[in-house]
């Protein structure tokens, strides 16, 4: 499935072939996010291969039936991600988490990040999924964009995470109901 928004911008829901093929281009787009700073799970001592294994472990994910990856594509080149994890327990059939929404800082403040979370409701939406969550550093561009796109900010943990320097981070948590 492939959503053409304004040109030259495209939102492509990847198979597990596509995932594997965009390895090295979502390595950098993560690569880039953590060099600038982003609280995603990463540090600033990982290397290349740390992002690799990451996404070769999603890409299983994607073969798997348990994610559902989008990237972004700019004139073609892959700019941006945004993962969709439909809960796996029997009682969440309704649930999925949103994770990974990342642009590249070559092409952040254009709109893809906001055009990535609305295609990822809809791929939720689309699988059955009407409660979406997510959490996100508190500090981030992430923060407001969620609640620019009507989702329910419910807290911060604070000391949840570190950001890549080793300084705390706190982690603020959203929801979506799209019914
Ligand atoms: C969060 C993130 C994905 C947002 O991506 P993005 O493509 O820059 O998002 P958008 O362009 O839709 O919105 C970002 C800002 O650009 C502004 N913007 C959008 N289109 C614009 C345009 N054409 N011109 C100028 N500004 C624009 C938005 O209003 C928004 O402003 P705000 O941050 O002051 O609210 C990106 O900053 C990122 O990858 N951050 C690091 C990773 C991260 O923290 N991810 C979240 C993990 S859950």
């Amino acid at each position: 499935m492939t959503t053409q928004l304004a040109q030259p911008l495209s939102i492509e829901l990847l198979d597990a072939e596509g995932a594997r093929e965009a390895l090295p281009a979502l390595s950098d787009i993560l690569q880039d996010v953590v060099a600038n700073g982003a609280s995603v799970g990463f540090m600033a001592f990982n290397q290349r291969e740390d992002y690799q294994r990451f996404w070769a472990g999603i890409t299983e994910g994607v073969a798997a039936g348990q994610i559902l990856l989008l990237v972004a594509r700019l004139d073609g080149r892959i700019v941006g991600t945004a993962q969709v994890h439909p809960a796996g327990k029997p009682n969440q059939p309704h649930r999925a988490d949103v994770a990974k929404v990342l642009v590249h800082s070559s092409a952040q403040r254009r709109g893809i990040g906001e055009a990535l979370m609305r295609v990822a409701e809809d791929v939720a939406l689309k699988a059955g999924r009407t409660l979406l969550c997510l959490d996100t550093d508190e500090f981030g561009a992430a923060r407001r964009l969620y609640n620019r796109l009507g989702w329910t900010e419910i807290g911060t943990i604070p000391r949840y995470a570190l950001m890549p320097d080793g300084s705390d981070c706190g982690s603020t948590f959203f929801y979506k109901s799209l019914e």
